[in-house]
Order: C-alpha cells, then structure tokens, then sequence
C-alpha cells in the first residue's frame, strides 16, 4: 500500500474530495437541503449505493436508471425530472449523482435544469468518471446516436471521489477508464506518461495517487478554461476520431465503450500527428504499442470507413465544416485547433486495422 495521502483540490467554485465520508455526510445533513436524491443506475444502485448509506448511516430517495451509453438520453432525463417531482424535489433540494460518466453527465443536466437548476454532487464510481468526466462540468446527452449534442458546462457544488468504489469494476470498465489516463498523460506530461505507461491495469492494487494525478491534470487545464475556448480542448485528444467510432459503434449490440473508442481514436489521431510531422515515428510506435498490448484488437469497429468519416462531421470542435483536431507534437505536449483531411482520418483508421 502507497502512502500517498491525497490533498482535496481547491478549485474556483467547488473542491474535489478524496476519502472524505465525515464531509460528505456534513454537508448532506448541515446544508440545509429539502431533500437528497441519489441517482444511481442499476449497477451502481447494487455496488455502490449500500455503501454510501452505510457510510452516511441513512437511507436516501432514489431514482435508479437503466445502465449504459444508449440510455444516456432526454427519454431518461425525462423520467428522472418526473420522479423528481413526485419525490416532491424543489428548488432547495440535492442532487447526488452516483455512478460512472453517463449517470454523472445525465443526473447533473436533470439537476442543472431541474427548476431552472437545484444542487448537485457527484460522487464518481468508475475510474473513467473519477479522472475524467466528474471534473470541469460538463453535463448532458446524446442525440440521434451523436454524443453528447445536448448539454451544458455548469460545476457541481462538490466532487467526492473514493477509490475503492473502482474495486467492483468489471475489468473492461477499468480499461476504458484507463484510456483517459492515457490521454492525461499524453497531453501534459512526459513522466506521468512513463509513471502510466508502468501500470498494468489488472494487477495494479492502489490507484489513489494515480486517480490524483490524472484529476489534477484535467483540474488544471479546465480551472484555466472552463468554457473550452483555447487549451481545454486539448482534453479533446482521441476523442474526434473516438467518437466518431464510439457513435458508429453505438449502433451494434455488443458496442465499444467509451474509453475503448477513445483508445483507438488515440492511436488514430498519433497516426493523424505523425502525418502531419508533428509526431515522431518513434513516439507514434511507443504510443501504439503500449495501447496494444493493453487492449484487445477491435478491426470490426472501424469496417465502415466512411461513415466513421462522416460521424466526424459532427464533431462539437468543427467549425465551418471543418473538422479541427488536437494533435500531438511529442508525448506530453498537445497541439489544438488542428484541421484535419478526410484522407487523413482514412489514413489513420487503416493504419490501426492493419497495424
Ligand atoms: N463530462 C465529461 O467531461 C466527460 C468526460 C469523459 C467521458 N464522459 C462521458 O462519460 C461516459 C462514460 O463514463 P463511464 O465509462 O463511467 O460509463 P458508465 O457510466 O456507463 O459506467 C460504466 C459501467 O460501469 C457500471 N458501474 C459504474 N460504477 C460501478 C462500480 N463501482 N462497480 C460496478 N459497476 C459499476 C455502470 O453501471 C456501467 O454499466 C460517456 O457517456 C462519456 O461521454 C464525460
């Protein structure tokens, strides 16, 4: 066991907690709330929910959603504003979010529009949403199979993260959380790079001081720009071409999850650097080889080509009908606002079928 002892994170209008129960139960029992709401979906409500009432010692109200990205929809929202309301939730009532990305970016948007907005927490479950989509406030939907097209950038009140949620993961989950990690490191820093690239997932024990670090590299770049006009959008990383595939993928029954995707979009958008010269080749293969070895082959998820090219189209980072891309110029440096061809994305996808 580490004895790293994880600061809480300060930023300008919330604080991400780390193992902290007693604040946690302070604030939900002294902050004079009308009443608390879990959202859960069904995974977390047998995994995580018995844990949170045993560590606050109370039962909560909650409202439990089906699992999953193809559920990640205004459908759902509706039915969770509806439950709101006959739980009686008003403007001065609390909104826990607990689960991974998709319960934290959806009961967020509920809340965050619920009454014109009422307060909300997340409390993370999955290494995904504990490095990544908790922090910087992003919330939302998907739309017609596109990610994420409804939503807004509005901070929770807090975020408490605890590590040990991540221990009922099933080991596909930690992969996909995995690959954001990577994407931190890629795009900030060198060491944390090698410090990511020495972890193998499966066999890794303690993943607190991990998690902080990947936190603080998205707390970092998201307190600078919240509102994504210039270096948050190297957050994108991986993720125009991830989506692309992710979305494509949305339509199968057994679909990539969104971690997976973004792995593949990491070696492909590598691929996009390299052709650019931006990207050595050398660190094109570190990059490729150290997502191989991690993560299983998946060439049937890229079989139509075209469509993955015209899912990019819906990129929220285009402008003017040109997809723009963040690239990188080394390992731990990122470049934005790059334009990318639809030769280029080609080049790519057959470069990582092949590869
Ligand atoms: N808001 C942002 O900035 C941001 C950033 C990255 C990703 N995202 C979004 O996050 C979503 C992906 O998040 P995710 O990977 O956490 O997906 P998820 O919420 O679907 O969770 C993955 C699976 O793990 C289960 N689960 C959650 N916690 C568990 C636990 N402790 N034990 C056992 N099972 C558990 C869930 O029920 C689900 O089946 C996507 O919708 C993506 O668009 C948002």
């Amino acid at each position: 066991m580490s004895i790293f002892n994880a600061t809480n994170i300060e930023c300008k209008d919330y604080t991400i907690y780390f193992d902290q129960w007693d604040q946690l139960s302070r604030s939900i029992n002294e902050d004079n709330y009308s009443k608390t709401i879990c959202i859960v979906d069904d995974n977390t409500q047998n995994h995580c929910l018995p844990i949170l009432e045993q560590k606050l010692n109370q039962q909560l109200n909650v409202i439990i959603i089906k699992s999953g990205e193809k559920y990640k929809t205004i459908d759902t929202c509706t039915k969770i504003w509806k439950e709101m309301m006959l739980l009686g939730a008003d403007r001065h009532s609390l909104v826990i979010t607990l689960g991974g990305g998709v319960v934290g970016d959806m009961g967020g948007f509920c809340a965050a529009t619920y009454m014109r907005g009422i307060s909300f927490i997340h409390v993370p479950t999955t290494l995904l949403s504990q490095v990544d989509s908790s922090v910087g406030g992003k919330l939302g939907v998907d739309l017609n199979g596109y990610k994420n097209m409804i939503g807004l950038i509005l901070n929770p009140n807090a975020v408490y993260i605890f590590p040990e949620f991540i221990k009922s993961l099933p080991n596909r989950e930690l992969f996909s959380g995995f690959g954001e990690m990577i994407k931190h490191a890629l795009i900030s820093d060198k060491n944390l790079w090698s410090q990511i690239n020495a972890i193998n997932p499966l066999t890794h024990a303690d993943w607190k001081e991990d998690i902080y670090k990947s936190v603080y590299v998205k707390y970092k770049i998201t307190e600078e720009d919240p509102l994504e006009l210039s270096i948050r959008k190297k957050l994108n990383f991986g993720h125009t071409v991830g989506h692309a595939i992710e979305s494509e993928n949305l339509k199968n029954e057994f679909p990539l999850l969104h971690g997976e995707a973004i792995a593949i979009g990491i070696i492909c958008e590598s691929h996009i650097s390299y052709q650019k010269e931006l990207l050595s080749l050398e660190a094109l293969e570190e990059i490729t080889q150290m997502i191989l070895d991690l993560y299983d082959r998946h060439p049937e998820s890229i079989l139509d080509i075209n469509n993955i090219i015209s899912n990019t189209k819906h990129d929220k980072k285009n402008k003017g009908g040109i997809t723009r891309c963040t690239l990188l110029n080394d390992i731990g440096s990122a470049v934005i606002d790059q334009k990318i061809t639809e030769n280029e994305i080609k080049l790519s996808l057959q470069y990582y079928k092949n590869v």
